[in-house]
């Protein structure tokens, strides 16, 4: 798997001594209390991460990437500045595939690459954040809100949740009405994921009027 081989070849580099080549900087600092705001905003609607709640599957699920590098036993046991490293290299310099949704790059900038790549450094793969990512996180939720902000937010524009996801459509923009919604989140697009099984069917139908009664409102 390419993204897999990917993390390896980061790995290695780093492990080998010192940074990556054209990583721009060492990722120091950072407060995971701030990281984990910009990561329900930025990341959690591509990325699975149990702490946080997120349950994203357009990206790779982070507790499963990072659950190995924390050791447990293993031979290779990484620290947590590493995980750290890896995730701020990722946010600035996305690898990129033919196919499929790619990560924008620069999602989040200066040092608030620190904050979210601390965050997930602190929690990615502990045993704690694997448990929630297993039982679904918070998404068992049949609040709109909650849904649009852990399952929408980090492709969607939308004031009245505070969004400004840029993948897909502006939501404020394009109005759509509660059936346009529904239709969308169920089957998905060319891009979007269908949510069908993924969110169970009132979960649907609460993000979608949540949408429906709040785009180009605020
Ligand atoms: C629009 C969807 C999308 C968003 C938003 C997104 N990612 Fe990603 N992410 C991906 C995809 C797709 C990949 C795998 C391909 C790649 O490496 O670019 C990925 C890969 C990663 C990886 C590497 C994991 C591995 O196993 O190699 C990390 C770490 C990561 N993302 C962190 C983040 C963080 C932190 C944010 C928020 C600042 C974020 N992502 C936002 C789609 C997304
Ligand atoms: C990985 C990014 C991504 C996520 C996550 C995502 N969308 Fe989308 N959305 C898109 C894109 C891109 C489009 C444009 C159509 C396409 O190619 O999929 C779109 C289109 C739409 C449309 C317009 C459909 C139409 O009739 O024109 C609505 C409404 C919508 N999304 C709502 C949602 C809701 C609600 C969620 C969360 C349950 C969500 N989206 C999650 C990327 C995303």
């Amino acid at each position: 798997m390419p993204v897999r081989l990917a993390l390896a070849a980061l790995l290695a580099s780093i492990a080998l001594g010192g940074t990556a080549c054209g990583t721009g900087g060492v990722a120091k600092g950072g407060s995971a209390q701030s990281g984990k705001a910009l990561f329900t905003a930025k990341c959690a609607s591509c990325h699975t991460l149990g702490a946080a709640g997120a349950s994203g599957k357009v990206g790779p699920n982070l507790d499963e990437a990072f659950a190995a590098m924390r050791g447990s036993g293993r031979s290779t046991h990484f620290e947590e500045s590493t995980i750290k490293q890896v995730v701020a290299d990722q946010v600035k310099y996305p690898a990129q595939r033919d196919e499929g949704v790619n990560m924008p790059a620069n999602l989040v900038k200066g040092s608030e690459v620190d904050d979210v790549a601390a965050y997930v450094a602190s929690v990615a793969g502990t045993q704690s954040s694997l448990a929630a990512a297993a039982s679904g996180g918070t998404t068992q939720s049949t609040n709109g809100k909650t849904i649009f902000t852990s399952s929408c937010a980090s492709c969607h524009t939308l004031a009245a949740a505070g969004t400004h996801g840029t993948v897909g459509p502006n939501l404020d923009q394009l109005k759509p009405a509660f059936a346009r919604v529904k239709r969308q989140v169920i089957n998905g697009g060319a891009i979007m994921p269908a949510f069908k099984g993924k969110l169970t069917d009132a979960q649907i139908t609460a993000v979608a009027k949540y949408v429906a009664a709040h785009a180009g409102k605020k």
